[in-house]
């Protein structure tokens, strides 16, 4: 060790003694010096395999954080006596990635034992899945206790559903601390991955209930959706991008689709519906360097939803189950 690493060594060994409940960049530097590599490694062979999954774990981080805080309360499986979030309403048959993470602990456990919580591994593992996807880098501050129970009830009521009107996301979102500009940059995850028909059919088939296709809905996208989506139960969780520009790139074409009517949830074109949020939109849609320094911030803030700090919580053995 050199001099400099000496004197950080000792300052995180201080403030490890102080557990002062705060977030910190060099929380596990003396205890698990290479906790980031190993999350990154991780990612990157889980999207060696399967593409989709920046994406899947992108989400899984913000389906923890909504409810009851980042708190990896997502991550724990239901038992005959526990019933956890996985099965809620927005999460079931729908949230993907559990494994990854459980693989990434079981690495993480084996070059630090009980050190690392899962849930600073999940929030780690969602920058990466953004880099690796060739989306902005930001410094993660860590120390985040993992929970030690779940909110089913919470994860059906505070996640935002792609039916309801802007006001109500905003106001989800709003009840985290979270504010309207969050909403037009967060929702830019939406460069990245998939969505079944059922989360948009309504848009082609029967909007608002007039039996007409969604007239915020570009014509020519509109009739290929329909093939892929005919309307007829069966073909309720055929998936199709959220960006059928650039899948599986992290991007600023989300954006630039909104402005061309090509967003595929109403409530990814509704951002369009508003003079503020359509402001928004049509500023990232044309300087991407500008989405990527807000999605960073946005990011950032959205990690730290009621994080539980210091001797609070602990840190779980497997991601799937609390400590006995
Ligand atoms: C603003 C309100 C939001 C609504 C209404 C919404 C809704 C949805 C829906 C309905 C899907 C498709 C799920 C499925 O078909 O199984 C989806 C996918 C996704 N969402 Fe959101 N979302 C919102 C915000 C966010 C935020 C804040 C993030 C992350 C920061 C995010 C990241 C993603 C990603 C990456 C996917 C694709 C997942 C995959 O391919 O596995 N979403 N979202
Ligand atoms: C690869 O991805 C598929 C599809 O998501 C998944 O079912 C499978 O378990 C993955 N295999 C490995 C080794 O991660
Ligand atoms: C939006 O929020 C209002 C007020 O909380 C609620 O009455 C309404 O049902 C919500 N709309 C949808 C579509 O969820």
């Amino acid at each position: 060790m050199n001099q400099k690493n000496i004197i950080i060594a000792f300052l995180v060994s201080c403030s490890l003694l102080l557990a002062n409940g705060q977030l910190d960049y060099y929380y596990y530097y003396s205890f698990c010096p290479n906790l980031e590599m190993i999350v990154k490694y991780g990612v990157w062979a889980a999207m060696k395999n399967d593409t989709r999954i920046a994406a899947s774990l992108l989400r899984l981080h913000f389906h923890d954080c909504f409810v009851n805080g980042c708190d990896g309360s997502i991550l724990l499986d239901d038992t005959k006596t526990f019933k956890g979030e996985q099965n809620a309403g927005p999460n079931i048959n729908s949230a993907r990635g559990y494994e990854v993470i459980d693989n990434i602990k079981a690495d993480v456990e084996r070059a630090c034992p009980s050190t690392v919580s899962c849930v600073d591994i999940l929030t780690l593992a969602a920058r990466e899945a953004v880099v690796l996807s060739g989306g902005p880098n930001w410094p993660v501050a860590l120390g985040r206790r993992d929970g030690v129970t779940a909110n089913l009830k919470a994860a059906n009521t505070n996640l935002p559903s792609p039916f309801e009107p802007l006001a109500n996301i905003t106001a989800k979102f709003a009840a985290v601390g979270l504010d309207i500009r969050d909403v037009v940059v967060l929702s830019g995850a939406h460069t990245i991955g998939l969505a079944q028909c059922f989360t948009f059919k309504n848009r082609l088939f029967d909007f608002k209930g007039t039996g007409q296709t969604d007239p915020n809905l570009d014509t020519s996208l509109a009739t290929s959706l329909k093939t892929s989506c005919p309307n007829v139960d069966s073909s309720n969780s055929n998936l199709n991008s959220l960006d059928l520009v650039t899948t599986y790139k992290f991007d600023n074409a989300y954006y630039k689709n909104l402005v061309n009517n090509a967003g595929l949830l109403e409530s990814d074109q509704a951002l369009m519906g508003h003079p503020l949020t359509a402001s928004m939109v049509k500023d990232y849609s044309m300087y991407p360097y500008l989405f990527y320094k807000d999605f960073a911030t946005s990011m950032v803030k959205l990690g730290n939803i009621g994080v539980i700090t210091g001797q609070n919580g602990q840190v779980r053995k497997k991601c799937g189950e609390v400590n006995r």
